[in-house]
């Protein structure tokens, strides 16, 4: 599989000082680790009907999703004194698709668990997925958000400091779709155009709106996942109390996610569960931003975007 890979259109980061590569497979840029994986699903994996998959590019708000979706699933074994959340990071609590196969192969065979991430675009999916009406649930975010959290997300990774990742040329080869599994527009468009023609299985969250009205989007998602909350439940407050475990606030001030690591034993892709919880905070683009990038990215998401329903 590696050998296959590398036979691929290979882009180098140049900002990143070529420390990453990203290869092309089926229109979309991935990593090579988690793109061997990828295709390794493609060719092998078994969708159960009652799977639900949070999909998203990465830097959209994945690990909110995660926990969020994790917390709603498990309340009922669980409180915020006990949940798992407290002591492992949100996307080890879920495993990913492309990455942690066996993991969701042993949750079929040993239990009823659900949930299973990925970053993978809808046309790349496994077809066992789209064939057995599996339901997925999809994050976007501000594309321009997203750019600056993939900027630091990838120098950390490559462990640069800023002042040597200009960030004008990560911004240009994001817009050019060079960024991990981008194309960002293609990634979001794939996911848009399978709900017109299958509302009843995808939902669509915005990270924004879930920022701005927390309760309606959990309300929303626990129905969509099937574990709607009892009208007992929410006099109870149990929505807010799932949101406050899973606020930005909480997560990034735990022990295990400010000092432990993700993937640790995966040399490559090794990083420190903190760079998942940078700032998280909405425009925070303005601080990088010129005007020129402003009216180029603006321009970019008129022409990729105008068609949908949908504002980025
Ligand atoms: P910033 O880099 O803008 O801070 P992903 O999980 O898809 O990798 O996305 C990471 C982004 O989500 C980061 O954005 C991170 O700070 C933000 N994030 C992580 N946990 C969050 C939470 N509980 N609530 C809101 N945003 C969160």
């Amino acid at each position: 599989m590696e050998k296959m890979v590398k036979t691929f259109p290979q882009h180098k980061c140049n900002w990143l000082k070529g420390r990453f590569a990203f290869y092309k497979y089926q229109e979309f840029w991935n990593i090579q680790e988690f793109l061997e994986g990828g295709i390794l699903a493609q060719q092998s994996f078994k969708a159960r009907p009652s799977d639900v998959f949070l999909c998203s590019a990465p830097k959209t708000g994945t690990t909110w999703l995660k926990a969020l979706a994790f917390a709603i699933l498990t309340r009922h074994q669980y409180d915020e004194s006990t949940s798992p959340l407290l002591k492992t990071m949100p996307n080890e609590c879920i495993p990913l698709l492309e990455k942690d196969l066996e993991q969701v192969e042993d949750n079929h065979k040993n239990s009823c668990f659900p949930l299973v991430g990925t970053h993978l675009p809808y046309s790349s999916l496994p077809e066992s997925i789209l064939t057995s009406n599996c339901k997925i649930v999809y994050i976007y975010r501000n594309i321009k958000d997203v750019i600056v959290s993939h900027y630091h997300f990838l120098r950390e990774a490559a462990k640069l400091p800023m002042e040597d990742a200009p960030f004008e040329e990560a911004f240009d080869e994001f817009c050019e779709g060079k960024s991990w599994c981008g194309p960002y527009w293609d990634h979001i468009l794939g996911y848009w155009k399978a709900r017109l023609e299958r509302p009843e299985i995808i939902l669509f969250l915005k990270y924004e709106d879930m920022r701005k009205d927390p309760t309606s989007n959990v309300k929303r998602l626990a129905e969509f996942i099937g574990y709607p909350f009892t009208i007992e439940e929410e006099k109870a407050g149990v929505i807010e109390s799932i949101i406050k475990m899973c606020s930005f606030e909480n997560l990034s001030n735990l022990e295990v996610n400010k000092y432990g690591k993700h993937r640790a034993k995966e040399s490559n892709i090794a990083i420190e569960n903190r760079h998942f919880f940078r700032k998280a905070k909405d425009g925070d683009w303005e601080n990088y931003f010129t005007n020129e990038m402003i009216e180029n990215v603006d321009k970019l998401i008129d022409q990729k975007l105008s068609a949908t329903d949908l504002v980025l």
